[in-house]
């Protein structure tokens, strides 16, 4: 008995954006960003499309996949970390643009970790009963808090140009707001009879560190949103992106041997490695760490950025679809992100 992922599914936002174009709102370059990163390009969604809209989008995917109408479904749980309001969350929003009629919806936010913390709470209701059939979705739009005015200039649209006052301004944002894209992924989750699925999800939170990757703003301010906040840039991520680096590389190989020692099962046991996709030189660093050969180890930051809660369904459909898992192997997923929250997840296919 397990628990499976009968569809899956992804899609991005409507405007693919090179590292250059970033270059014409801030000064920052294609090389310092593959260099640092890993990361060559990344997409944005046009005005209008929400994080809602793309896990829309990525859950019609997934259910198409696993051949199943909206009456089929009777659960839901979104992570993300980019909602289209403060509240209500994503997941109701989904549940009525897909018609899935009064089922519970669950909002959960694990930023880039929501994805494996999903995982685990999907697993809980569908082995209690209280869900039959669940869709799990991560998706964000990160375009949202890039701080420039005009996105018509990154995607050129747009004969405006920045000032020098804006670009300066931009360029003070630069070390995180060239990490990240917008993009949804979503998977069907089921029980079977098989013998095979979600063997274990490890959970670790330190929240001593959440003011290392986090918006400075919120309710706990009088008023919550200010004009002085959005001049002073609290509305944009804080990050210290060497903590966030160092976090990293030493908790996701860690967790990885945890869940696998826990299961009576080593790193030579492990077919395929999905990391959460922030940086590629973090997940080179874990790699090899791990002492996994490329054979063994999937990464597709080069092509989407960071797009939190999302990147582990994308990689995890693009495997799939290319056949790179098949029936027995074990598919071991890692992430860390704000919070710091990290986990690790093992799937028998
Ligand atoms: N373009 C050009 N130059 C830049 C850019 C940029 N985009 N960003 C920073 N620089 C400059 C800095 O100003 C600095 O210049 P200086 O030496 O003249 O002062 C220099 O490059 C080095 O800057 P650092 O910030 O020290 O660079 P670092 O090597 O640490 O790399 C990075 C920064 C890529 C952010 C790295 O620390 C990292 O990836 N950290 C992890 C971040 C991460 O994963 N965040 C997401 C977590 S997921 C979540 O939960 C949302």
């Amino acid at each position: 008995m397990g628990t499976i992922v009968r569809g899956s599914g992804f899609v991005v936002g409507e405007h693919t954006v090179k590292n250059e174009q970033l270059a014409r709102v801030m000064d920052t370059s294609d090389d310092w960003i593959r260099e640092r990163s890993g990361i060559e390009q990344r997409y944005y969604v046009k005005d209008g499309t929400t994080t809602s809209d793309l896990g829309v989008r990525a859950a019609r995917l997934a259910m198409e996949q696993a051949g199943v109408g909206a009456g089929d479904i009777d659960y839901v749980v979104f992570a993300t970390m980019t909602p289209d309001y403060q509240f209500p969350g994503c997941g109701v929003l989904l549940q009525s643009k897909l018609g899935l009629g009064n089922i519970p919806t669950l909002d959960i936010r694990q930023q880039c970790t929501g994805f494996i913390y999903g995982l685990q709470v999907a697993d809980a209701l569908l082995r209690a009963g209280a869900a039959k059939r669940l869709l799990l979705v991560g998706a964000e739009v990160h375009s949202g808090y890039m701080p420039w005015k005009d996105h018509g200039i990154v995607f050129g649209t747009s004969d405006a140009t920045v000032t020098d006052e804006e670009r300066a301004f931009n360029t003070k944002y630069r070390d995180r707001t060239v990490l990240f894209g917008d993009a949804g992924g979503a998977v069907v989750l089921e029980r079977t009879d098989e013998d095979r699925g979600l063997l274990a999800v490890k959970l670790h939170s330190d929240g001593s560190y959440a003011e290392k990757l986090y918006v400075p703003s919120g309710f706990a301010w009088r008023p919550y949103v200010t004009e002085a906040m959005v001049r002073e840039g609290r509305h944009i991520p804080e990050m210290d992106g060497r903590q966030v680096f160092r976090m990293a590389v030493t908790k996701m190989p860690e967790i990885v041997h945890e869940i696998l020692a826990a299961n009576g099962l080593s790193i030579d046991d492990v077919s395929l490695l999905i990391a959460h996709q922030a940086n590629l030189r973090i997940n080179e660093s874990v790699q090899k760490t791990l002492g996994l050969p490329d054979s063994r180890v999937y990464n597709n930051i080069q092509k989407y950025g960071n797009t939190t809660a999302a990147t582990i369904p994308i990689a995890y459909d693009e495997c799939r679809r290319a056949g790179r898992v098949k029936p027995g192997d074990l598919v071991c997923f890692v992430g860390l992100g704000a919070g710091f929250h990290w986990g690790a997840a093992l799937l028998r296919e």
